[in-house]
């Protein structure tokens, strides 16, 4: 065997190690696993889903599938084209899952690795620092069980990322990313079945930090105001209702004391 023969039965061997088919399943939901060549079994051929060493179904040349105790009710086996659905998928269920035929040797038709992910949690994004002029802003990522932080730099439109630090702990095969885009600051937590996100222009940001305050103020001594001055009217009114006959008793008696 020559070097290139070598290299090349190396290359075979690597694209038949590879055809493990990566799948990424979120958490409840269903999947179908394909075999994409047809199926044909002869007089005592059989065909076979398996998880590791556990069967899944099996089906026998002329019979009907046969579903494993685990399986029932929650797996069905196309009878077209030998496909696997396995509904309300959990986590316990990632594993290889393989499609093989039984004669005279064992053939894979299908080779799949399921991982069954939870969906991410979600992000929040706050201002941890936010110079006077609104130049450098430095934001916080954070999730359940994660943070991130990022600092800025902005000149007017354009901002340019500065540096940051991530904090250790963060879900398997889940990332966790700051970054800018158009003037707002996007916060994306995201594995290979879902994505959450937090989104605030930049003059947002700092805005909230600083104006918020006074917004509240105005809006508080707007509130007392207005209630002042309806608890006045409305007592001046009662009071002036109440004097009224006291003050024409007061004008009755200033007309009997004029003369004097
Ligand atoms: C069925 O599932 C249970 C619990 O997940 C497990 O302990 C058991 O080994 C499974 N049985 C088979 C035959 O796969
Ligand atoms: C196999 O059959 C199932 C349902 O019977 C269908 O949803 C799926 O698309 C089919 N797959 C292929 C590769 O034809
Ligand atoms: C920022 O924008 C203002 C007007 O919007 C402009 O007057 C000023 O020169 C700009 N500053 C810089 C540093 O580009
Ligand atoms: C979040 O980031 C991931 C990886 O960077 C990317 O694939 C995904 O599209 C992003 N999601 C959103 C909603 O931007």
């Amino acid at each position: 065997m020559g070097p290139l023969e070598l290299l090349f039965s190396f290359s075979l061997l690597h694209l038949c190690a590879t055809q493990v088919t990566p799948v990424f399943v979120q958490t409840g939901t269903d999947f179908l696993l394909d075999v994409k060549e047809p199926v044909v079994l002869e007089e005592a051929d059989s065909f076979k889903w398996t998880v590791g060493s556990v069967n899944v179904v099996r089906l026998v040349h002329g019979g009907k599938p046969t579903i494993s105790q685990n399986y029932t009710s929650r797996a069905e086996l196309s009878a077209q084209n030998h496909s696997l659905l396995l509904k309300n998928v959990q986590k316990r269920d990632s594993g290889v899952y393989r499609a093989s035929v039984s004669a005279d040797k064992e053939i894979t038709v299908a080779e799949y690795s399921v991982t069954v992910l939870d969906p991410v949690s979600g992000v929040k994004l706050t201002v941890k620092l936010c110079s006077s002029d609104s130049t450098k802003v430095t934001v916080i990522c954070s999730t359940e069980d994660s943070l991130i932080s990022n600092t800025f730099t902005c000149d007017n439109q354009t901002c340019s990322h500065e540096g940051g630090e991530r904090a250790e702990i963060i879900t398997p095969g889940a990332s966790l990313d700051v970054y800018l885009e158009h003037g707002s600051v996007i916060c994306n937590h995201s594995n290979q079945v879902s994505s959450t996100r937090d989104i605030q222009k930049i003059e947002d940001l700092c805005g909230t930090s600083k104006d918020n305050p006074d917004k509240i103020t105005l809006i508080v001594v707007a509130i007392v105001v207005s209630l002042v001055v309806v608890l006045a009217v409305i007592g001046g009114f009662i009071h002036h209702r109440r004097r009224k006959p006291k003050k024409a008793e007061n004008m009755e008696n200033t007309v009997y004391e004029d003369p004097q």
